[in-house]
């Protein structure tokens, strides 16, 4: 029998832990802080564990040895748990947290692109407010204005149209945040955007497959940013030419300036990125998998995971392939929205505003021959009586098919048997690709081919 630990308690770290034991049957494992309202086998909850506080997974691991430990959280690395744990003499996978400040900082992330060749918008950062606002009016493009730090919600960056737009969001980000004001003002790009992933063991890499993530919290991509509310995999556009771009362009790079650098790094690496007029082009780097593309993505994976882990920590990821099913997937998040939409007071709900947790949530048991999964994010046991939510983000329904169509109503179809008071969701994950305008699945069907 094999233990590890997987440190997250999200929807994606869900995912990880099902892809650890679907591709292994002899691996349990302990996921923490986790979900205690997972009843999966072989995946343990230990709720004890903070991301705040590595001590909390030293002492766990005290007491229940594991073979290594997978950090796929970034506040926990944000909080050192790679070095702290690594220093106990534990075989750790995941980014120091100084690698993990290129996207803790989002001036950090920028620096490191220009310093590396990887494309990326214009941009400068500041510390001042007034010198913000002088800046954007001098710019003869649009802004994005984005606060340097982690924020809970996904929702650190204001997309303007306009100049008015963006000094009114320097004035919010100062207000919010006095005398710590820091933030990135960028030029606005257009185009599609892709999240590309890998995996690195510090000297090679794999690519998993790409997804496209539909960030906007309304229908037809309206709203403001959040974490994200679904996703498809594989990207619509990832046709063999893109893939092999990508890899040139931003991955090799990325991989060549963590090198050049010095930094410790295993474990995944995120780049979203946009497809411009102009190429390709980072919005940001992410030090860990994306949260909702891994419900999406994971599933389709079929190597054994556990052997890739030894791999990356063998450092001998030149030798593995990664097997992927080919099919399709559409992974749709079910939030948590007011409760009372007669109500002119009530608060619309997660990412707007707030929301009442402790709500019963019903329709979770599996479906015989089930085509879909569930991915618990923000749920939690209750004492008696179906789990409840316990956070913006509840739960992520994945639909699987051969086409995007079919896995978007096998998602969707999923989502009518599933409730909670105040679920909310948007109907059109996926909606604008379906008719086949763009290739859906074009993605090899064995990414092995896609090894560095
Ligand atoms: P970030 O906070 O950097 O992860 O950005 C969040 C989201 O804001 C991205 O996924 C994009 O949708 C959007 N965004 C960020 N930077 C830009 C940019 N320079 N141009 C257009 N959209 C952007
Ligand atoms: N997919 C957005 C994120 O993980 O940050």
């Amino acid at each position: 029998m094999t233990h590890i630990l997987v440190v997250d308690g999200t929807g994606r770290g869900h995912a990880i832990c099902d892809l650890f034991v679907r591709t292994d049957p002899t691996v349990t494992v302990y996921y923490g802080p986790g979900c205690d309202a997972l009843a999966a086998e072989r995946i343990v909850p230990v709720p004890e564990i903070r991301f705040d506080d590595p001590a909390t997974a030293l002492a766990f691991l005290a007491e229940h040895p594991v073979e290594f430990v997978l950090v796929a959280n970034i506040d926990a690395l944000s909080a050192g748990y790679v070095d702290v744990l690594t220093a106990h003499g534990h075989r750790v996978i995941g980014p120091s947290a100084e690698a993990a400040r290129i996207e803790a900082s989002k001036e950090r992330g920028k620096l490191f692109c220009a310093s590396h060749g990887l494309p990326t918008a214009r941009y400068a950062a500041f510390t001042d407010p007034g010198a913000a606002k002088a800046h954007v009016q001098q710019q003869p493009y649009a802004c994005v204005v984005k606060t340097d730090g982690l924020t809970p919600d996904g929702d650190g960056s204001v997309v303007c149209a306009t100049t008015a737009e963006a000094e009114a969001a320097v004035d919010a980000f100062a207000a919010a945040q006095g005398e710590g004001f820091q933030v990135v003002v960028e030029e606005r790009l257009y185009g599609r955007e892709i999240s590309v992933f890998a995996l690195l063991d510090g000297a090679d890499y794999l690519l998993f497959p790409t997804a496209l993530d539909f960030k906007r919290t309304l229908e037809r991509d309206a709203g403001k940013n959040c974490d994200g509310m679904g996703s498809i995999a594989p990207h619509p556009q990832a046709s063999p030419a893109l893939l092999e771009q990508l890899r040139r362009d931003l991955v090799e790079p990325l991989v060549a300036g963590l090198k050049a650098e010095g930094l410790t790094y295993t474990g995944f690496v995120y780049i979203g990125a946009m497809l411009t007029d102009e190429g390709l082009k980072v919005i940001e780097i992410n030090t860990r998998f994306g949260d909702s593309e891994a419900e999406a993505v994971l599933p389709g994976v079929h190597s054994d995971f556990t052997e890739l882990c030894r791999a990356v920590l063998r450092q001998d990821l030149a030798s593995s392939l990664l097997v992927t099913d080919g099919l399709v997937r559409c992974s749709v998040a079910l939030t948590q929205g007011c409760l009372d939409d007669t109500d002119p007071q009530a608060a619309p709900g997660w990412p707007f505003g707030a929301y009442d947790t402790g709500q019963p949530v019903l329709g979770l048991a599996p479906f015989p021959l089930e085509q879909t999964r569930l991915f618990y994010a923000n749920l939690r046991a209750a004492a008696d009586g179906p789990p409840v939510t316990s956070g913006g983000r509840v739960l992520h329904v994945v639909g699987t098919g051969t086409t995007l169509a079919e896995a978007r109503a096998q998602a969707y179809r999923r989502i009518g048997s599933v409730s909670f008071p105040g679920m909310r969701f948007r109907s059109d994950i996926g909606a604008a690709f379906e008719d086949g305008s763009l290739p859906s699945g074009a993605e090899p069907a064995a990414a092995a081919q896609l090894r560095s």
